[in-house]
């Protein structure tokens, strides 16, 4: 599907933001490795959580849909051995994750994926595995992968990267692992896996950057997911740079782990009003009520990007509209996500008239510059740099075009509807 942005006029009015990625991966499986019943609220749709969905249904997991909005995961037996490969689509979290479910389970299994994922790099997930005492069989630490059922031990293990991803694959192979488990990373990733493990009972301890985990039985307990800060950022920044705008953004999950991207926003002088704080199922929620802004120009590096990793290309084109020069360092892994983002952003927003160079860990681009659009942009099989280009052409000149942007139903079917609600 190919469409076409215009220069937009002002956000106007209040939408609700769907529901957060991460934790939904997360209500899936964690649920699927209970002993009972449990229900999950308001989970995304994306087709992420979906391949994640099906293969816990490969793996013998009852999963019976009550409505749109809520599904029961019916684990009362153990995973048994899928009959064909699991299929994880398009999704990094899906493949790390299981594999370190499936690596002290009975039975063997293999996981595949698309292009994409095949490209990109597993020994983070299966180097450390193997010093549990898993059994993997890979070409080059890419997809396919085959896992042959072990009994797992217990490792201390320091990571070298800030990884939620991995981080989360070496817990869920400590749930099942003898003894105990400790993982650091050297700054904080997402904890949503922690605070899921808390609330489903496991028997962790979080001591800063260093986790503790015994052997493990999660109990099922219902799990509402929240708003996803990663979704809510593509509004955030359109609102902050299309002049005139203030519009509400509920329901959006603040996770200290996920909310650099309001401190860094705030930091450039975004106008973010965070309202109506509560907790949902062991996570912050809040509304964010966000007008346009002078931005200025910020550096960003170090701890800092792990909380807001995914929201970079979005904030590098905040940065186009920002007085100054933004230098944004210490970024190297977003070349291994679904496209290598870098190198993505760099081309796509030099086409629409952006100043900005890649370097080999971040950018370097100088603001505030008017935006000529009138051109053809590609989205590198790549959902968030097809809805960042999205909001770059809502202050482009002229029209842009982007094609394929379907991607976004990777993470955001929902998306285009949204912005029409508040662009009429
Ligand atoms: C995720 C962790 C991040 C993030 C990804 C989702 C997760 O990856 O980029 O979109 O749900 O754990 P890394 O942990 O590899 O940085």
């Amino acid at each position: 599907m190919d469409i076409t942005i215009e220069k937009s006029k002002p956000l106007k009015g209040s939408i609700i933001i769907p529901a957060d990625k991460s934790i939904t991966h997360r209500a899936f499986m964690f649920s699927a490795l209970t002993k009972g019943k449990a229900k999950i609220s308001d989970f995304s749709k994306g087709a992420d959580c979906m391949s994640t969905l099906n293969i816990i249904k490969q793996l013998g997991v009852n999963v019976e849909f009550l409505n749109e909005k809520e599904l029961i995961i019916d684990a009362c037996n153990a995973l048994r051995s899928p009959k064909e490969a699991l299929d994880c689509g398009n999704s990094g979290t899906t493949t790390r994750l299981m594999a370190g479910i499936l690596a002290g389970q009975h039975f063997n299994s293999k996981l595949t994926g698309d292009i994409s994922l095949s490209k990109r790099p597993m020994k983070r997930v299966i180097a450390p595995l193997e010093m549990m005492g898993a059994k993997i069989k890979h070409n080059d630490y890419k997809l396919p992968i085959e896992i042959f059922g072990s009994n797992l031990n217990g490792i201390k293990y320091i990571s070298p990267l800030a990884s939620a991803q991995v981080k989360s694959c070496i817990l869920l192979a400590g749930l099942n692992a003898d003894g105990q488990t400790i993982f650091s990373e050297p700054y904080k990733s997402r904890n949503h896996t922690e605070l899921m493990f808390e609330y489903m009972g496991a028997d962790i301890t979080i001591n800063n950057n260093t986790i503790t985990l015994k052997k493990s039985q999660l109990n099922p307990v219902e799990i509402t997911v929240c708003g996803d800060i990663s979704s809510a950022a593509f509004f955030i920044i359109a609102a902050l740079i299309v002049p005139g705008s203030d519009i509400i953004l509920r329901n959006v999950g603040i996770n200290e782990t996920r909310s650099g991207i309001i401190d860094i926003l705030k930091a450039m002088n975004g106008s973010i009003e965070i309202q109506n704080e509560r907790v949902i199922s062991n996570e912050k929620v809040a509304d964010l009520r966000v007008k346009y802004s002078d931005l200025k120009a910020v550096t960003i590096e170090g701890s800092i990007i792990p909380r807001l990793i995914d929201e970079i290309p979005v904030i590098a084109v905040a940065a186009t509209q920002a007085e100054g020069t933004t230098i944004i360092k210490d970024a190297q892994d977003l070349r291994n996500k679904e496209a290598d983002r870098i190198s993505a952003v760099k081309t796509e927003l030099f086409k629409l008239g952006a100043d900005i160079e890649e370097t080999q860990d971040g950018f370097i681009i100088n603001g505030k510059k008017q935006l000529k659009g009138d051109c053809e942009i590609e989205c590198y099989n790549d959902h968030r740099i097809a809805m960042s280009c999205y909001v770059a052409g809502l202050v482009c000149k002229k029209p842009i075009k982007i094609n394929e942007f379907q991607w976004v139903n990777i993470s955001f079917p929902e998306f285009l509807n949204l912005f029409s609600l508040i662009n009429s």
